[in-house]
């Protein structure tokens, strides 16, 4: 876990976090798994949704964010996809409830990660998103070396130069209830 490389990659719009995904996902193949870590509003489901549209190559296919369900699965063009958001999660023993067994063998998303304990994966595919001004977000890559490119401004739709690695900062730390915003088109009622 010690010692991969960070690479950091600049998102000033949403469609920049879509061409992330997009590439992201022309990479994955099953086994794989991608952790989707930062804040509430940080982008995890915004990059899950391109990732899944992508790699279902339907640009309309409904993805709805799965803060209720927990989990919620995806047969694509790269095979069966799993998006998790763990913030409800009871507990880790909970998981296998959610067909985390299974997951492991396909494609998986999972957002807020930490809920994971021990059994989050050692060789994720680790993107954790800050937020900036605005539309502004930066995603910090952490794993795959070896799979992923040194710099990412070659990629459609992601231009510019690489900004430099901020000191690592903490994820979240006590996390109560989520906030009642809706999830994209969610039921949040409070
Ligand atoms: N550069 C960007 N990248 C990603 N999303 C962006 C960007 N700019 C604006 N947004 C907007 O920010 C919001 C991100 O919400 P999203 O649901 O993806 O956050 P989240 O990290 O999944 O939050 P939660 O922890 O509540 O699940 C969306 O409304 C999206 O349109
Ligand atoms: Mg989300």
């Amino acid at each position: 876990m010690s010692g991969l490389a960070k690479r950091i990659v600049a998102l000033p719009s949403l469609s920049a976090t879509e061409a992330l995904a997009a590439g992201i996902a022309a990479m994955a193949r099953a086994g794989d798994c991608i952790l989707l870590e930062g804040p509430l509003g940080a982008g995890k489901t915004a990059f899950a949704r391109a990732f899944l549209r992508a790699a279902a190559d339907d640009p309309a296919l409904e993805v709805p964010s799965p803060s209720f369900t927990l989990v919620q699965s995806y047969e694509t063009k790269i095979g069966l996809v799993f998006h998790y958001d763990l913030w409800r999660l009871d507990g880790s023993a909970s998981l296998t409830e959610l067909d985390w067994e299974d997951a492991l063998d396909a494609i998986v998303l999972v957002e807020w990660p930490d809920r994971l304990g021990n059994l989050r994966p050692e060789t994720a595919l680790t993107i954790q998103f800050e937020t900036g001004d605005g539309d502004v977000r930066e995603a910090a890559l952490t794993g795959w070396d070896g799979r992923l490119p040194a710099s990412f401004s070659s990629w459609p739709g992601l231009s510019g130069p690489p900004i430099p690695a901020p000191a690592a900062t903490g994820g979240p730390d006590n996390t109560p209830d989520k906030p009642g915003q809706g999830p994209d088109g969610g039921a949040a009622a409070a």
